[in-house]
C-alpha cells in the first residue's frame, strides 16, 4: 500500500474518487406480479429478463379456518383448477435463474388473519404442501410447480406471524418427502415507518433472507417528491441495521399511478436515492409494485439501461486508472483486466490511506475533475452514447486488457 500511496500521480487521484462515485454493477429487480391480467403472462414477465425474484400475488385468504385460496385476479381461476397451468411458466422462470416466490397476503386485508400457533403451523403446512416441497395431498394450485419461497405482504396487525415465519423455516430445513432439501426463499414486504406494525415481531425472528421495504404510501419514509431524501435515509438505516441477515431492497411504486406517493423516477434513483441506499453492506437491489405497472411505465428498462451506463462510465474510470498506473510504473503491463478490478474493490482502502498523506482527496468532486482537464471527455458523460463517442466499446476492452498488470505485480501492489 504505502508504495502506491507514495507515487499516485494526481490524476490516478481523481480518477480513483470519480470511480468512487461511479458504483459499478447492475441492480436486482424483484417484482409483483398478478393483480391485473394486462399486465401478460408469468412466462412473458420473466422473459423480460428485467427481474431476478417474482412474488405472485397473492394468496390473499388464510389462517383462522378460512379455506385458503390464491387470487391472480384475471389471470386464472385458482379455485377451478385453472391456474394449475402457471406451472409451465414458473419452469421457464427458474430455468432463467429467476426465483418465483408465493406472497401472503396484500391490500386485501379482510382475507387473512392467523389466530394461534397451531393455525400458523395449519398454514405452514398448507404453503408447503401445496406450493413447496410438501407431498401430502392437496390440491396444488399450481400444479406440480415447486415455487422458490414464501413472500409476507401482511399489512393488518396480527400475532402469529413469527410462528409462521418459525414453521415454514422448519419445514424448509426438514425438506421433503424424500429428505430433498431446496434452498427457499423467506421474504417480507414490511412498510417503510420502523418497526413495521405488521411485520415486526416476524423480522425479529431473523429468519427471512430477503426484506423488501415498501418506500412509499408512507410520507414521513418516502423519497419527497421536492428531493428530500433525509426521511429515506434514516428509515433505510433502521432497517438495514435492523436486519444484519437479511439484504434489503428498497420497494418503489413502477410508476406514479402504483401507489399514493414515493415514486421516484429512474434518473433521480440512480442520482439520488442509490447513493443512498447502496452504501448499506446489505443492499440488496430495488423491488417495484409491481409488473403491471412497470410494463407500462417501462420504469426498470429505464433503469437498466441508466444502470448500464454508469457501469460504463466506471468502466472508463478504470482505464484511467491503468493508464496512470503505466505512467507512475507499477508492475509489469501484461494480459489481464486485473489491475483495474483490484483497484476498484480495494477503492475504501485507497481513500483511507491517500487521506492520510493527501487530506481531502476523498470529497474532490468529479466536476472538479472534469475542470482539471484531467479527463475532459468524462464531462457530461451519462450516456452510453457520450462515453461510446470517445471511447467504443471494443477499443475500452482491448486498451484495458492490453495496460492491465498480472497477478504477481497485483501482490507486491498490496
Ligand atoms: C390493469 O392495467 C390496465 C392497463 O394498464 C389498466 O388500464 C387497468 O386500470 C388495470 N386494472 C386494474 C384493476 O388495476
Ligand atoms: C382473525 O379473523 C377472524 C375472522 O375474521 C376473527 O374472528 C378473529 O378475531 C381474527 N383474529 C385475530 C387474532 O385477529
Amino acid at each position: 500500500m504505502m508504495f502506491v500511496t507514495l507515487y499516485l500521480s494526481s490524476s490516478l487521484l481523481l480518477a480513483l474518487h470519480a470511480l468512487a462515485a461511479a458504483a459499478s454493477g447492475a441492480v436486482d429487480i424483484a417484482v409483483y406480479w398478478g393483480q391485473n391480467a394486462s399486465e401478460g403472462t408469468l412466462g412473458e414477465t420473466c422473459g423480460t429478463g428485467l427481474y431476478t425474484y417474482v412474488n405472485l400475488a397473492f394468496l390473499s385468504t388464510f389462517g383462522a379456518s378460512r379455506a385458503p385460496l390464491l387470487n391472480l385476479a384475471g389471470h386464472c381461476d385458482a379455485a377451478s383448477g385453472a391456474c394449475a397451468s402457471l406451472a409451465a411458466d414458473v419452469a421457464s422462470c427458474q430455468s432463467a435463474g429467476i426465483k418465483v416466490l408465493l406472497s401472503i397476503g396484500g391490500g386485501a386485508t379482510g382475507g387473512y388473519n392467523l389466530s394461534s400457533p397451531a393455525d400458523a403451523q395449519a398454514v405452514a403446512a398448507y404453503i408447503w404442501d401445496s406450493f413447496l416441497g410438501g407431498s401430502a395431498a392437496t390440491p396444488r394450485p399450481l400444479g406440480d410447480a415447486v415455487l422458490d419461497g414464501v413472500d409476507f405482504d401482511i399489512e393488518a396487525p396480527s400475532p402469529h406471524y413469527d410462528d409462521l415465519a418459525r414453521s415454514l423455516t422448519s419445514l424448509f430445513t426438514n425438506g421433503d418427502a424424500a429428505g430433498r432439501k431446496k434452498k427457499y426463499v423467506l421474504a417480507a414486504a414490511p412498510q417503510c415507518p420502523f418497526p413495521d406494525a405488521s411485520l415486526g415481531t416476524a423480522l425479529g425472528t431473523g429468519l427471512f433472507d430477503r426484506v423488501w421495504v415498501q418506500f412509499y404510501n408512507n410520507p414521513p419514509c418516502q423519497y419527497a417528491s421536492g428531493g428530500d431524501v433525509g426521511g429515506l435515509r434514516s428509515a433505510w438505516e433502521q432497517w438495514t441495521a435492523s436486519l444484519p441477515s437479511a439484504t434489503v431492497f428498497l420497494g418503489l411504486p413502477a410508476s406514479p399511478d402504483a401507489a399514493g406517493g414515493g415514486f421516484v423516477d429512474a434518473e433521480t434513483l440512480v442520482s439520488e436515492v442509490l447513493p443512498v441506499v447502496e452504501s448499506a453492506a446489505n443492499f440488496g437491489g430495488v423491488m417495484l409494485w409491481s409488473r403491471s405497472y412497470d410494463k407500462d411505465s417501462g420504469f426498470s428498462v429505464k433503469l437498466h439501461g441508466i444502470l448500464q451506463n454508469r457501469d460504463d462510465q466506471a468502466k472508463v474510470m478504470a482505464l484511467e486508472m491503468v493508464r496512470a498506473k503505466r505512467n507512475i510504473g507499477i508492475g509489469a503491463d501484461t494480459t489481464s483486466t486485473y489491475f483495474a478490478q483490484w483497484l476498484y474493490e480495494h477503492l475504501d482502502q485507497f481513500c483511507d490511506s491517500i487521506s492520510d498523506i493527501q487530506h481531502g482527496f476523498c470529497s474532490l468532486s468529479l466536476a472538479q475533475h472534469a475542470a482539471d482537464g484531467a479527463s475532459p471527455q468524462m464531462t457530461g458523460a451519462h450516456g452510453r452514447s457520450a462515453i461510446g463517442s470517445q471511447f467504443g466499446g471494443a477499443v475500452l476492452d482491448a486498451t484495458v486488457q492490453g495496460e492491465a498488470t498480472t497477478t504477481a505485480s497485483r501482490k507486491s501492489i498490496m
